[in-house]
């Protein structure tokens, strides 16, 4: 499968779908699916959360040129913000000159978090220590999938925490999900596992609930981005040096990131607010919020990426299985496990921080953005969809884009 399709872009809807069915080996129910207003029937909604009353559709774009780990990848994103799949396009094409992204996922190990309050031994570390198989087998007694396959809890540790009023015991159960994101059945080891470790601690269990902070299924991609002159290269590293030092433009650097890691993650269905809470999490584990992608120059002269983020994801369980336009882009994206659907996301975070970053210290942010942006404030301006194109030329034309411009031009 290629993912440098020429022109996708420029392509009407038809063309980019026939150009996705050759290119991704997508069949007429697949191609429905991504002809269908948001892929889930009203039913489906309602089974999937509580009071539902609709369905909410989102843009489905294709991000272009992406290899990773020596396979080319075609990267379905879910997002509202225009430029976003344009920019990961555009940072994929610049690391794909020098062989593309290079990633590496960490294990699928999840933490299980059971908090011991009130009168806690104090040899209570070794007796949940010495009982550590019943432990385990209680938790594993919750899941005979995991289990079969050689998964499951596999470790418990303890470690004090000193709280505003006393000392808490944290008992923690590592989990390894396999190919699942891994809350639900984390979730059901801790509350399995809860009667014993109250029993060996002599304390009241009150929270038995997972760790969304991932840190053992941290992503490292790194690639390197050929095409700039040597003074754009150093201007793009003065840009990261802010990013490294000063927490306000850090936030900012990072939200691009998670431009694409979350763009990538909502079309795979997964859970985007753990996703983001670790991290964020992350960005401060040196004990200030910072960068989570590294930069620097080559002997070469050329850009040398890097991004380190846990990314909790799964390939079953969740929706993964439910929705149908999920399961199209997994199909797309040949995301067939965990791993490699993780080291697709993160690589994906990594372009759309390059080209944040190219776009920042060349033309500026706003040049590509407001002339794709323009469509859009026609409509809210009260353009038809058949007027919006021409409304959004003209102002591109006046280098004038606004709503107020739009809807002087409707007027007229
Ligand atoms: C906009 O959604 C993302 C950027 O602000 C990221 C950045 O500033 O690096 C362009």
């Amino acid at each position: 499968m290629g993912s440098s399709i020429p022109a996708f872009y420029q392509k009407d809807r038809r063309g980019r779908l026939d150009a996705l069915r050759a290119a991704a080996g997508l069949d007429d129910e697949d191609i429905a699916t991504l002809e269908s207003a948001g892929g889930i029937t009203f039913g489906e909604a309602d089974a999937m959360i509580e009071n539902a009353v609709g369905t909410f559709s989102s843009p489905l774009g294709i991000a272009t040129n992406f290899v990773v780990n020596g396979s080319d990848v075609l990267v379905p994103m879910v997002i509202e913000e225009s430029s976003v799949v344009a920019a990961a396009s555009k940072g994929a094409k610049a690391a794909r000159a020098a062989g593309g992204f290079v990633a590496e996922a960490g294990a699928p190990h999840v933490i299980g978090q059971i908090q011991v309050v009130g009168a806690v031994a104090g040899d209570a570390e070794s007796r949940v220590a010495a009982g550590t198989q019943r432990i385990l087998d209680a938790a594993n007694a919750k899941s005979r999938t995991l289990a079969a396959m050689g998964r499951g809890a596999r470790s418990v540790s303890c470690r004090r925490i000193t709280a505003d009023d006393g000392e808490q015991l944290v008992v923690e159960l590592v989990v390894d999900s396999g190919e699942a994101m891994g809350a639900n059945i984390t979730n059901s080891m801790c509350e399995a596992a809860a009667p014993i470790v109250e029993e060996l601690t002599g304390g009241r269990v009150l929270l038995r609930i997972l760790s969304n902070y991932s840190e053992q299924r941290t992503v490292r991609v790194t690639a390197t981005f050929r095409g700039n002159d040597a003074s754009t290269v150093d201007d793009m590293l003065l840009a990261y040096q802010l990013a490294k030092h000063d927490t306000y433009r850090a936030v900012t650097h990072n939200k691009g990131i998670m431009n694409g890691i979350v763009a990538v993650a909502s079309a795979m269905g997964q859970d985007v607010r753990a996703i983001e809470a670790a991290a964020h999490a992350y960005a401060s584990r040196g004990g200030s919020y910072s960068s989570l992608t590294a930069w620097s120059k080559n002997a070469d002269g050329n850009l040398a990426g890097s991004l380190e983020v846990p990314l909790g994801v799964g390939t079953v369980g969740g929706i993964s299985k439910i929705h149908p336009t999920v399961r199209v882009c997994a199909k797309i994206m040949h995301a067939t496990s965990a791993s490699g659907l993780a080291c697709i996301i993160g690589s994906a975070g990594l372009a759309q921080n390059y080209a944040a970053m190219h776009a920042l210290v060349t033309t500026g942010i706003q040049a590509g953005h407001m002339r794709l942006h323009a469509k859009n404030l026609a409509i809210a301006a009260g353009a038809t969809l058949g007027q919006a194109s021409d409304i959004a030329e003209q102002m591109i034309r006046e280098s004038d884009i606004s709503e107020a411009r739009a809807r002087q031009i409707l007027g007229s």
